[in-house]
């Protein structure tokens, strides 16, 4: 097992990660929060692979645990599923000092954690992440959000967990796309503040499971972001180069439908692309961006969006029809394990690339522009 700690003022956590440990640690951390109810957030897929999971490891504990079991999917990340946590709450007659539980991926965990952010003006939680991207990148860091139809996690909170758990047996029941999609994040960190854990994942492969490799892969992740969190909690500088893939992965995500491709293959097609623009705009050398490029493919299956027109593009980037201002905040790569932040990156330059790059890959994205 290998833990790490955030720390943030007065929020300090702990993360563990390893195999088999959760249901040795999941007791003594709920006995040491002095909670008296315990609210588990799931979804019906987890409830049928893992039955009562968490209750079951609870049930020599005193307190009570009840479970609210939601809908599976991105497509259910929006106010009308958050607020059947709060019905859930209220039902159990939960209070600030129930402990919230989220016993998922990152929908999950993000719908979790704004209830537990806004829930009687905040209670505390703690995460049990359960795919791959929420190992190693969604259950650290206190972004908790759903999705508003026009655009990925435009309604959320920063909240901290209490703790995390990174089980890695659940790991055994995701299928491979969806291990694919965690890995792609798990690059980012790489991509973006770690030459060396790049290379150290180069030539793996991820199946069959190796949870030497995973645990330690998780644990620099976890690091790495954790890290970053400690030095901007709200992203007002360093915090926003974890966005890294996110300005076309999330365009892409909404644009397709959400649900339609997972987060982790949405932020692949877009990472790609900002490393092919951080070659174009000369930031990037032309050997770092071959072997991005190289390796992406190899990942990488072709995204089939709608067609897409120069409004719409920039519509979906700036979430707002009427918006006022033409640019973003766009990440951009230094080399291989470096990047930063271009501001006010004019986003009809990045139409542009966005033509080149699409006639020129169609290995990463097939849309015809309009
Ligand atoms: N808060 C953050 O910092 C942050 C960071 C990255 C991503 N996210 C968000 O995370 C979400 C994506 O997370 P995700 O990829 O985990 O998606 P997800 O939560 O939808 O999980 C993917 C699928 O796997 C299933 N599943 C979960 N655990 C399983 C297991 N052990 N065995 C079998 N199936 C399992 C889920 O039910 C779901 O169908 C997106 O909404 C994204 O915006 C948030
Ligand atoms: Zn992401």
């Amino acid at each position: 097992m290998k833990s790490l700690q955030v720390n943030l003022p007065g929020r300090e956590y702990r993360i563990d990660i390893g195999l088999n440990i959760l249901e040795q640690l999941l007791p003594e951390v709920v006995r040491n929060n002095a909670v008296d109810q315990l609210v588990v957030v799931t979804n019906t897929t987890l409830q049928e692979l893992y039955p009562e999971h968490i209750s079951q490891i609870l049930q020599n504990s005193e307190v009570k645990v009840s479970t609210c079991v939601l809908a599976d999917g991105e497509g259910y990340k929006n106010l009308e599923t958050l607020s059947k946590i709060y019905d859930f709450l209220l039902k159990v007659s939960a209070n600030r000092k129930t402990l919230l539980l989220a016993f998922g991926g990152g929908v999950i965990g993000d719908m979790a954690g704004f209830a537990a952010a806004t829930f009687m003006r905040g209670m505390p939680f703690i995460q049990i992440p359960t795919t791959l991207l929420a190992d190693v990148d969604s259950s650290v860091g206190g972004k908790t959000a759903v999705n508003h139809p026009l655009g990925k996690n435009t309604i959320g909170a920063f909240k901290q967990p209490e703790y995390v758990c990174i089980e890695l047996s659940f790991l055994k029941t995701l299928t491979s796309r969806e291990l694919k999609a965690g890995f792609i994040e798990l690059l980012k960190h790489g991509f973006i503040h770690d030459a060396d854990l790049f290379e150290s994942i180069q030539g793996k492969s991820l199946e069959p499971l190796d949870f030497v490799f995973l645990e330690e892969a998780i644990f620099r992740s976890c690091g790495i972001k954790g890290k970053v969190v400690e030095q901007d909690e709200t992203e007002t500088g360093i915090r926003a180069t974890l966005n890294f893939g996110h300005t076309l992965g999330h365009l892409i995500e909404t644009h397709a439908g959400y649900g339609k491709y997972l987060h982790g293959e949405a932020v692949g097609a877009g990472m790609c692309f900002a490393a092919f623009v951080s070659w174009r705009w000369q930031k990037l050398a032309e050997k770092d961006w071959q072997r991005i490029r190289v390796y992406l493919g190899q990942i990488l299956t072709p995204l089939k969006l709608p067609p897409l027109s120069q409004e719409k593009f920039r519509d979906l980037i700036l979430h707002d029809k009427k918006a006022q201002k033409q640019a973003v905040n766009f990440v951009l790569l230094k080399k291989l394990g470096e990047s930063f932040i271009q501001q006010e990156t004019s986003v009809d330059k990045l139409w542009d690339e966005f033509c080149e790059f699409s006639a020129s890959y169609p290995e990463f994205i097939e849309l015809e522009l309009i």
